[in-house]
């Protein structure tokens, strides 16, 4: 080789390992709120870039097309949908213990159940943005699903039925 050559490729071989490198840093930052300010990269990339992230119990790593990435996704997001369904049985459950309209949502029980997710999730290596908006979301929905379980109880019980209500 010649020396420009080596040199050339040596430049090169630095540039990839701070490319590699850089990114990986920068995204372990992302996993915790408030998100740092990160300048994009000027950098242009073929796809696939990088290494894969995920690694199976069996010793593969995932993924290698975006197919994959997807079938994984679709396969959590059923899981999902179950411990979803889980929770909500106990949503349901908990308005029996509420005597009046009034009790049913707790704000500061709310804010404990989001600050509980976000504090916990660098433990299970999860994004504390992905915690506080999902979190909030559940205790969002949940506020609407206790809702209309309970308004039809009360205001029958009550016998204040109105107009407004019985939609
Ligand atoms: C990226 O590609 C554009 C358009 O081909 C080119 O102008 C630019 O210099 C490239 N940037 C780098 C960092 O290679
Ligand atoms: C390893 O495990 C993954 C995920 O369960 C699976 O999709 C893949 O087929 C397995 N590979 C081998 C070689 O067993
Ligand atoms: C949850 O509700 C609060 C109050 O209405 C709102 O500020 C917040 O944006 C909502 N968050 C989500 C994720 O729905």
């Amino acid at each position: 080789m010649k020396p420009t050559t080596l040199r050339v490729t040596a430049i090169l071989t630095g540039y990839l390992s701070l490319a590699i490198a850089s990114p990986a840093q920068l995204s372990d930052k992302c996993y915790y709120d408030p998100l740092p300010n990160i300048p994009a990269s000027t950098a242009n990339r073929t796809i696939p870039w990088g290494e894969p992230t995920i690694t199976f119990a069996n010793g593969t790593t995932c993924c290698s097309s975006l197919d994959q990435v997807r079938t994984e996704l679709d396969a959590i997001d059923a899981q999902l949908l179950q411990v979803l369904s889980q929770r909500a049985a106990y949503v349901a459950e908990a308005t029996r213990f509420k005597a009046t309209l009034d009790s049913v949502d707790v704000p500061s029980r709310d804010q404990q159940v989001i600050q509980g997710a976000i504090e916990g999730a660098p433990a299970v290596h999860l994004p504390q943005i992905i915690a506080k908006i999902v979190y909030e979301g559940i205790l969002n929905a949940s506020i609407y699903f206790e809702d209309c379980i309970v308004r039809p109880f009360f205001f029958v019980c009550n016998g204040v039925l109105s107009d407004k209500n019985t939609v």
